[in-house]
């Protein structure tokens, strides 16, 4: 016997209200690491309560850092910081953690972090951050599954991204503050979350700058400073929340976003008939009668998000004709398709292309999750459903959706999280 937390929607009910976006976990999992260089305190402001926040905060105390966290705040003393090699339990728990062998590296000049966890939808090779590492002058082993770092000294350079990482800027962004002299990543990537972490490190004292632009130029070696920031909204809820209110046929406004970095999903909305209006921070979205189908292809910044790949094709299961979405970032990205034909969707998958013919409608039945984002989808269909959805393996969605259920509760969604006792 054991006890399975599930996450149950009564489907069919339209989204209507107004609610509020959370701080973005891709923003929180780099600037919380990046803390550390300060060598004094540092207070982080809008963070989302979500799983990665807190592994990472057990992460930083391991380490020997003072941390607290409530109320969204994070309050991070990296004085007492005395270990540089945190065990396997906390790392694979999440994608990110290899954002502290940079931060460690610059610190102690040496770092053994195991190979980072998360989400399986894909190979994702790591050789880019490796190549930006070893340019600033850093000896780096990932022999035993460790990727074990040193250097004596780190240098500026001139560094050229064979492909937008975001996983390689970042490392390679927190690595160059720690460097003596000028370091300039090239193809760096553009996402929203780069110019955060930008951001907070000039907050700090750090001279970071194009970010958000190809070339990031970073003067490194500067003292840096204890600093009080808060991270930006999240993109990818925003979007989820906004896909979730017109595949409902709904009428939502979402508070404290930033219209800006959803002009992708925006423009496809608005392609496919919906309402969408920005106001400030604000994003108004209503379905209007209309949900015409569409094409997608997933790119790096400012091109769709391969993260809202997987709800927006939950969406298109019922709008009215055929789609085809191509992912061009993961390759797994589309294993929660099975998930969704369960529930009647009528969708072929060659490759990396999904041909989505619409129906009239999804049925509620028990599903599974495969990742955070197809926790999305799976929620998107849910609502969407007739009928009850029980959704299984919700850690996934507890990694990156904060208060998931509130939030849609609040919108007139009829969710909970429930438990029930299964038999294997
Ligand atoms: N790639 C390489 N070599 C590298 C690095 C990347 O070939 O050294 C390839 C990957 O295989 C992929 C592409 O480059 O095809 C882009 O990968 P990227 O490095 O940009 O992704 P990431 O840093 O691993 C981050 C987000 C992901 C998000 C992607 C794309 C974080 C912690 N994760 O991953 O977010 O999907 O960028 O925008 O920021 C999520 O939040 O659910 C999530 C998976």
């Amino acid at each position: 016997m054991a006890i399975q937390e599930l996450l149950s929607i009564q489907g069919g009910v339209p989204l209507r209200g107004t609610v509020r976006v959370s701080g973005g976990k891709n923003a929180a999992v780099a600037i919380i690491p990046a803390a550390l260089l300060a060598g004094e305190p540092c207070t982080i402001e809008n963070l989302p309560e979500i799983e990665d926040v807190k592994v990472l905060k057990e992460m930083l105390t391991w380490l020997g850092a003072k941390v607290d966290f409530a109320g969204g705040v994070m309050h991070i003393d990296p004085r007492g910081v005395n270990k540089y090699n945190p065990p396997y339990e906390l790392v694979s728990r999440m994608r990110a953690s290899y954002y502290l062998v940079p931060v460690l590296l610059g610190l102690f000049g040496k770092a053994e972090v195991p190979m980072p966890g998360g989400c399986n939808i894909g190979a994702r090779p790591i050789d880019q951050t490796l190549k930006g590492w070893r340019a600033l002058g850093a000896k780096v082993d990932t022999m035993r599954g460790v990727m074990a770092a040193e250097a004596t000294r780190l240098t500026g350079a001139e560094i050229s991204l064979d492909m937008a990482s975001v996983g390689a800027t970042v490392n390679t962004m927190l690595a160059a503050v720690m460097a003596e002299g000028n370091t300039f990543i090239h193809n760096a990537a553009k996402e929203p979350h780069i110019v955060d972490l930008a951001n907070f490190l000039n907050s700090m004292g750090a001279s970071v700058k194009g970010a958000g632009t190809d070339i990031i130029r970073i003067r490194g070696g500067r003292p840096l400073h204890g600093t009080t920031y808060a991270v930006i909204p999240d993109q990818i809820e925003t979007g989820t929340l906004m896909i979730a209110a017109a595949a409902t046929g709904g009428d939502i406004v979402i508070q404290d976003a930033i219209p800006y970095h959803m002009e992708a999903l925006s423009a496809k909305l608005l392609e496919m008939g919906i309402y969408v209006h920005d106001e400030d921070d604000r994003i108004h979205v209503r379905y209007d009668g209309v949900m015409r189908p569409i094409n997608v292809k997933t790119q790096v910044y400012p091109g769709f998000p391969t993260d809202l790949q997987q709800p927006m094709t939950a969406m298109l299961t019922i709008a009215g004709g055929q789609s085809v979405v191509t992912e061009n970032i993961f390759e797994s990205r589309f294993r929660f398709v099975d998930e969704l034909r369960r529930m009647g969707a009528n969708i072929r998958v060659v490759d990396r292309v999904a041909i989505v013919d619409g129906v009239n409608h999804l049925v509620g039945c028990p599903i599974t999750t495969t990742d955070l984002r197809a926790g999305a989808a799976m929620i998107v269909a849910g609502l969407i459903a007739e009928g009850t959805t029980e959704i299984g393996s919700t850690q996934f969605i507890r990694r990156g959706y904060e208060n998931i259920d509130v939030k849609l509760r609040q919108l007139g969604a009829k969710v909970e999280w429930i438990t029930r006792e299964t038999n294997y």
